[in-house]
């Protein structure tokens, strides 16, 4: 019986994979964690857990059981550059909790990797499955160590581990915190309360993004997939879509023709967008286990719209 332990289950990422999880598995066969407490209305099995306490992970893997690990807890990436330390420690220190217990516990890893392993020196066009990583953020250095930790426990000690490497995800459920492509899910509360969005990164810079319910079927095909078939166990590229502030501007003024993007810098974010790449190559994961997302610009669009503006009015 398939049973996974999800940690940050509360971020942007957990929130939805859960609700996925719990469809497919059942409540029972799904195990939500976070630091925090959960809202009194959120559903299914909970339990708070710090992914920094060995001894507390290794009694819920002892009474739980979990077959897949999926290990989100984490800080993005202009938290990071706040709390370089604190990114280490939480990012880092938490992967390699879990990758010891897995030696033990036997249950697959997911860790998901970033467009943040990439860096200054990486091509920013088509960049390849394997290229050069020397990324200048904490948080990237942390994405390239859980990367390759997680080759390392496959290949030396048979851990199943599988990743993909995200670009920015775009959703409408809980928001992101602290990252640097954070702006593409703040525009559209802004465009339908305001019709203006303050845009901390410049109108003209191209980053990788992927609406949610494809981030969610990426990492759900991961772990379908055959582990035979996997030849990256460090992390996959995978993208959807790739833009611009001024046409994802240029998108949302199709529904919302007054729609203005004005440019207020954040240099820290800017920095560390100017070095991840523009777009992904991300063939390896087509072809080995079949990725395919649903959602391009226009499709996500229209349905962030529509889902952020029920919220506003509830
Ligand atoms: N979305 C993340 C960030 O902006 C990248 O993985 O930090």
């Amino acid at each position: 019986m398939t049973k996974v332990l999800v940690t940050g289950a509360l971020g942007q990422l957990g929130t939805e994979i859960c609700k996925s999880l719990r469809l497919r598995y059942g409540d029972e066969a799904v195990l939500q964690t976070d630091v925090r407490p959960p809202s009194p209305a959120h559903q299914g099995y909970y339990r708070t857990l710090d992914v920094l306490e060995r001894g507390a992970i290794e009694q819920v893997v002892a009474n739980f059981q979990p077959t897949i690990v999926i290990h989100l807890a984490a800080l993005l990436s202009a938290t990071g550059e706040r709390w370089p330390e604190l990114a280490w420690k939480l990012n880092v220190g938490s992967a390699l909790n879990l990758l010891e217990i897995a030696r033990e516990a036997g249950f697959t890893f997911f860790l998901p990797s970033s467009i943040a392993a990439f860096g200054p020196g990486t091509p920013v066009d088509d960049t390849p499955q394997i290229t050069v990583q020397r990324p200048s953020t904490m948080y990237g250095i942390t994405k390239v160590t859980g990367e390759l930790l997680c080759e390392y426990y496959f290949t030396r000690y048979g851990v199943d581990t599988r990743g993909l490497r995200f670009p920015g995800l775009i959703s409408h459920s809980a928001p992101p915190g602290g990252g640097t492509t954070d702006y593409a899910v703040e525009i559209f509360e802004a465009a339908l309360r305001h019709g203006r969005f303050a845009c901390p990164l410049a109108p003209d810079t191209r980053l990788d993004m992927m609406y949610m319910p494809d981030a969610s079927k990426a990492v759900m095909d991961l772990l379908d997939a055959p582990a035979d078939k996997l030849i990256h166990r460090n992390a996959y590229n995978v993208t959807a879509m790739s833009f611009t502030p001024a046409e994802l501007a240029e998108a949302i003024r199709v529904h919302l023709p007054r729609f203005e993007l004005v440019h207020e810098p954040d240099p820290t974010r800017q920095r560390i967008a100017d070095s991840w790449p523009n777009r992904m190559d991300d063939r390896a994961a087509r072809q080995e286990w079949g990725w395919d997302p649903r959602y391009d610009i226009q499709a996500m669009v229209a349905d962030m719209l529509d889902q952020v503006e029920r919220k506003l009015q509830s």
